[in-house]
């Protein structure tokens, strides 16, 4: 099987080096890619802009196109935007199963009112909220309610479109940056605003076979992976200013299975059964952003795609066919298929250039020790790097989150001391990174 897979981050390198360990994949194409899928077993990057084949081809109609003259049977789609745009459409009316949902499917992401409207509807434990097209009925919403309380722009905004806002000030403020000066543009124009939940973050990423016809059989499911934890903040205790992803845990262990069992019948159950009613075309990946608070899990949010960096750490712990599953998604077989977990944990930070989240250099080239290079159960996966001519690893930094250390462990902490050993064998001008990724107190907390 050749696959195509579309992205171009950390997600995705982890997503081609999983891929690429199936005896049934002969050969991956990943659109763009980066400096590390250039350099994975059986991956090739494709770079759209210089394909004679795509002259005069745009947009999404791009990945049909490079499927068909690339010959490949499967396509996994890593980012949002591209299957808000219908990508997942365009590739299955091409005959290309894919992995991704549909758009209808991806609204739940690229619409904060969507995704809430889902959600009331089909009764999933969340934060109640309402949504506002009208500035002044915003604003009395929130003099209503006061504060704490959380103000979401509805579009897709690179994680700058929620504010948690301590004082009704702050959320007023919020207001007028969105609606009022447009400072997202379109995805402002639209606001949910909504109840602030208290508790600590976790993430549950899942595979979803659903359509019309699997829901008929008997056979529409989604199938939770290991429980994940990001860390959004810059700084070590979880301060600083919000970033991509600075590091990620699996499996958690601070989570009950109570919680567990709570998330499914109150979340990941409605969310199934709200996607039937629905009659969705969803198979992808769904992603759970669960605030756990004293009175159970409260979904934050659904992500239509794996997380970054969490794939970075739930991947390595996969004791099955990762091509397969993708198969059985498509297929309409997912339900029968065996998804067993490896034992012990996964610990990934990220490294990140000097500056980020604000302005940073690029073009720097980064060093790594022998030693790094061969630790037994660490994988780096690349993120913002690309092949370049130099003496060293022919890499340079590309982007603000360079790369994330992936380190396997029976224990906890034998993965974060053998991560953050690599981390040490690393080097590129002005690098930065958390050194307390997975410790207590590293987590959000959802405090303000
Ligand atoms: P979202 O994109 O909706 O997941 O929001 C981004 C981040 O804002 C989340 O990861 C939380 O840290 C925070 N957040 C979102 N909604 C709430 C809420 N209702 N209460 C408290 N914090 C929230
Ligand atoms: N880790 C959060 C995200 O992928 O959006």
């Amino acid at each position: 099987m050749k696959i195509m897979v579309i992205g171009s981050g950390g997600r995705e390198h982890a997503i081609c080096w999983t891929l690429a360990k199936s005896p049934s994949v002969t050969e991956i194409v990943c659109v763009p890619g980066n400096g590390g899928t250039a350099a994975e077993s059986k991956c090739r990057n494709l770079d759209p802009a210089a394909c004679a084949y795509l002259d005069g081809v745009s947009g999404t109609d791009i990945y049909p196109a490079i499927a068909r003259h690339e010959g490949c049977t499967m396509a996994v789609v890593g980012p949002e935007d591209p299957l808000a745009a219908g990508v997942a459409d365009e590739l299955w009316n091409a005959g290309v199963p894919t992995v991704g949902p549909k758009s209808k499917g991806a609204a739940l992401e690229a619409s904060k009112d969507v995704a809430k409207q889902f959600m009331h509807a089909h009764r999933v434990a969340c934060a109640t909220s309402e949504t506002f097209t009208d500035a002044e009925a915003a604003r009395a919403y929130i003099k209503t309610h006061g504060a704490p309380i959380v103000v979401k722009a509805d579009g897709l905004a690179a994680g700058k479109g929620v504010v948690v806002a301590a004082t009704e000030a702050d959320a007023l403020n919020a207001v007028d940056e969105f609606m009022g000066k447009e400072t997202l543009g379109a995805a402002g124009k639209k606001l949910v605003i909504e109840e602030y939940l208290q508790g600590v973050e976790i993430s549950v990423l899942a595979a979803v076979s659903v359509t019309p016809e699997s829901a008929k059989a008997g056979k529409a499911c989604i199938v939770p992976f290991v429980t994940a934890r990001d860390h959004k903040r810059l700084l070590d205790g979880a301060k600083g200013p919000n970033t991509g992803g600075m590091g990620a845990v699996a499996p958690v262990s601070d989570v009950t299975p109570e919680q567990m069992s709570a998330f499914d019948e109150r979340i990941l159950k409605p969310t199934l059964a709200g996607m039937i009613a629905e009659n969705m075309d969803y198979r992808g990946f769904i992603f759970f952003g669960l605030m756990l608070t004293a009175d159970g899990p409260k979904l934050l949010e659904y992500n239509v795609r794996l997380g970054d960096p969490e794939t970075q750490a739930v991947l390595p712990l996969m004791d099955f066919d990762f091509a397969e599953l993708c198969r059985a998604i498509t297929n309409g077989t997912l339900k029968d298929f065996p998804c067993t977990w490896k034992p012990g944990f996964v610990c990934a930070p990220v490294a990140v250039s000097g500056g980020y989240p604000h302005a940073y250099k690029k073009g720097l080239p980064l060093r790594v020790t022998e030693k790094a290079k061969n630790a037994p159960d660490v994988k780096i996966f690349i993120a913002g790097a690309k092949t370049a001519e130099n003496d060293g690893t022919g890499l340079v930094t590309s982007g603000g989150r360079v790369l994330a250390v992936s380190a396997y462990g029976e224990t906890f902490e034998q993965a974060r001391r053998a991560a953050y050993e690599t981390m040490a064998g690393i080097t590129f001008t002005d690098m930065f990174f958390r050194t307390d990724i997975g410790l207590p107190g590293a987590a959000e907390s959802g405090a303000l």
